[in-house]
């Protein structure tokens, strides 16, 4: 374990720091490589720190900050510091989204500014939301703040190192291909979109985030595929009777517990229940 507390670098829909005592209170006793597939803001990797892990997303502009900050995250600060230089306002929040924009658009190569834009938009947007529209461009507003830091210094420095001197892998790929290369005694945290509270006919075969029931019934066999080759396995979602369809009567663990919701428009819709579950 590094002695710094690592922490996410960005506010992601999901994100597991309010449950991270819990997830690791019910970690298997001992593994060999720890796999988190559905990465998003890492905040179980981050607190966990393993020394063997491979982490993986389809959002090739998030993967592209763990990339980045691995290889050179004094280049992603210093990009950062000249960004926080200046008050935001909201003519510098819509300009700045827009390069970020252009360049995506132009299919550039994903680098350090592309990362650096990333973490200052999820800063100074509304909820720091990350929402795209169908053409894959960023399209949340200004949180009208025109003050505070996008970054801690200390936190990019540990991940930096962290992801540098550790044995980590980073992939960009379909859950389902990443974990081929899943071996008996590995440990695998699967955080996937979560199915929606209320399941509606469009959730069949259309989500916002691009998660499909078909996703989450290929999801569920490869849960059964890598209990077969003896992998440790646990998984989060939403406490829904899907959940039980798919997981149920299995012989897995399914514990129900209450979480608060990070980010959800409607105030009182705050609070709900979600599982975990496990093979082991
Ligand atoms: C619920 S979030 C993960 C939250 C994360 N555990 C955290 O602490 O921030 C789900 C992630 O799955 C990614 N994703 C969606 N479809 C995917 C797929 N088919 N394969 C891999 N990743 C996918 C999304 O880009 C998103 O970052």
């Amino acid at each position: 374990m590094t002695e710094f507390k690592m922490s996410p670098f960005v506010k992601w829909a999901g994100g597991k720091s309010q449950l991270l005592d819990t997830l690791i209170a019910k970690l298997p006793v001992q593994y060999g490589r720890y796999y988190e597939p559905f990465i998003g803001g890492g905040a179980f990797l981050l607190g966990l720190s393993p020394k063997k892990a491979a982490i993986n997303d389809t959002n090739s502009v998030l993967i592209n900050i763990y990339r980045q900050l691995k290889e050179n995250e004094n280049e992603v600060i210093e990009r950062l510091r000249n960004l926080d230089s200046v008050l935001c306002d909201k003519e510098r929040y819509y300009r700045l989204r827009k390069k970020y924009n252009e360049k995506i658009m132009q299919g550039c190569t994903l680098d350090t500014e592309v990362a650096a834009l990333m973490i200052w938009l999820n800063k100074h947007c509304f909820n720091g939301l990350y929402r795209v529209n169908k053409k894959g461009l960023f399209n949340v507003p200004w949180n009208r703040r025109e003050k505070g830091n996008s970054f801690d210094e200390s936190n990019l420095q540990a991940i930096g190192k962290y992801l540098r001197d550790n044995d980590i892998l980073i992939r960009n790929e379909d859950f389902e291909i990443f974990c081929n290369q899943v071996q008996a005694g590995d440990f695998v945290y699967f955080d996937s979109p979560y199915i929606p509270v209320t399941e509606t006919a469009n959730f069949t075969d259309y989500t916002a985030d691009g998660f499909t029931l078909a996703d989450h019934q290929r999801l569920a066999n490869l849960f059964d595929v890598l209990n077969d080759r003896g992998v440790f396995i646990m998984l989060s979602n939403n406490d829904t009777p899907l959940v039980y369809e798919l997981y149920g009567n299995k012989g897995y663990k399914i514990q129900s517990i209450d979480v608060k919701r990070l980010i959800n428009r409607n105030a009182k819709k705050r609070t709900g229940k979600e599982v975990i579950i496990t093979n082991y």
